[in-house]
């Protein structure tokens, strides 16, 4: 059972998806339904691809198709593919792909012309699908070839000579192997043990200025409910942080970035960068130009602990006369909690 389940089962944001599950150990193992005859799976076994796999024997030529088609689809695409009213064109476009109104047809943009038997086969017509035997459909691609100049009136598809169908566009659809997209990436032998050494998280998208302000509720959330992953994967600093805290920190942290910035590129402005700031020396920054009042505390040690912080934060003036910051405070002691949070987890600058 286990090996069953280990070939067909994908989780998925913590959902568990079992997929195409062996018919003969879903018998087995839960007694749902019966195994698909052969017939069945033929039945739905109907794709082509553009290497010809799954073509069946079968031929057609443009006479025959021009009949079907008048018969069978000319009442929505018109009687030469071009199209009735508002429904598909199927024929015409060829050049129009770089102009302003591109008319992407069979004969314009369709690299394979396996794609044109599958689809008619699998879909059309319209409202009667799967209805047209292989040799119709052969006689219709055809035609579709026909009508897009592509092949003359005298000829006749098959399986055979399929692969010869040059189509106009096909030069321009082709693998993107440019060294920056996936392609090559995904190309290579993928490494499945001892891939690194040991792993190394620098910062967390919660804590460096990543997420759209208004989402901040749902960065709360979202910390708040994984607390563990996060733990798991962050350096020692930072793993001691209190996320959800720091999220709202950083909402909060608002009120003081008209003046203080943080983080990398972080720059003196109005006030002090504030990297480094909580357990640490005040007036401590260089190239900032501190109030004497400030200068003055500093030189008699003060240290921004969590209290002192607090003290500061909550009525800057009355906690320093003279300092600087004009900035009335901040009302809600736990947005200075946060803010302080916020603030440790920019410690390793
Ligand atoms: C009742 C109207 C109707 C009839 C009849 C009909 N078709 Fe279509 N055909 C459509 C519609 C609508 C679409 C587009 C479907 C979609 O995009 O999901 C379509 C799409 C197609 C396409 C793909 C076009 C493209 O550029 O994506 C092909 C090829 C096609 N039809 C061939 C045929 C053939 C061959 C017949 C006759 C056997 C036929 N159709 C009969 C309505 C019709
Ligand atoms: C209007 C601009 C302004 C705002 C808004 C502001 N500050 Fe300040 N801040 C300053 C200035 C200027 C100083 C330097 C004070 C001095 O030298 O007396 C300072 C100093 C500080 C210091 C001491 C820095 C050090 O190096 O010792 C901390 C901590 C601080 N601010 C935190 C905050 C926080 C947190 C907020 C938001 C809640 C905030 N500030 C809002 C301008 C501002």
């Amino acid at each position: 059972m286990s090996k069953f389940l280990k070939k067909s089962t994908l989780t998925i944001g913590g959902a568990m998806l079992v997929i195409g599950v062996a018919q003969s150990a879903a018998a087995q193992q839960y007694n749902l339904g019966r195994e698909a005859l052969p017939e069945e799976v033929a039945a739905w076994d109907i794709d082509v691809r553009p290497d010809g796999k799954g073509l069946p024997v079968g031929s057609g030529d443009v006479y025959t198709g021009e009949e079907i088609w008048i018969d069978k689809c000319a009442s929505c695409h018109g009687d030469f593919a071009e199209g009735s009213g508002r429904w598909p064109v199927l024929a015409g476009g060829i050049d129009t792909l770089d102009s302003e109104r591109p008319v992407k047809t069979i004969g314009s943009y369709w690299p394979y012309l396996s794609t044109v038997y599958d689809y008619v086969n699998r879909a059309m017509p319209f409202g009667n699908a799967q209805s047209l035997t292989d040799d119709e459909v052969y006689a219709l691609t055809a035609y579709i070839l026909y009508s897009n100049d592509i092949v003359g009136g005298e000829f006749t598809l098959t399986n055979d000579n399929f692969l010869d169908v040059q189509m106009p566009n096909a030069g321009n659809f082709y693998p993107d192997d440019r060294v920056e997209v996936e392609m090559p990436l995904f190309s290579v032998q993928a490494c499945m043990s001892d891939c690194k050494p040991s792993v190394e998280i620098t910062m967390l998208a919660a804590v460096v200025d990543v997420t759209p302000e208004a989402k901040t509720d749902a960065v709360v959330e979202e910390a708040a409910a994984e607390p563990v992953a996060v733990e798991e994967v962050a350096v020692v600093e930072v793993a001691a942080l209190d996320m959800a805290l720091v999220a709202a920190g950083e909402g909060a942290f608002r009120k003081c970035k008209s003046c203080h910035q943080v983080g990398d590129s972080a720059r003196n402005r109005t006030g002090p960068i504030l990297n480094n700031i909580v357990g640490n020396p005040a007036g401590g920054v260089e190239g900032f130009r501190y109030s004497s009042p400030m200068t003055e505390a500093a030189d008699a040690g003060l240290l921004w602990t969590s209290e002192e912080l607090t003290a500061f934060l909550t009525d800057p003036r009355g906690y320093m006369r003279g300092t600087k910051m004009t900035f009335r405070g901040v009302r809600k002691e736990e947005d200075i909690a946060a803010i302080i949070e916020y603030l440790k987890s920019f410690e390793a600058q």
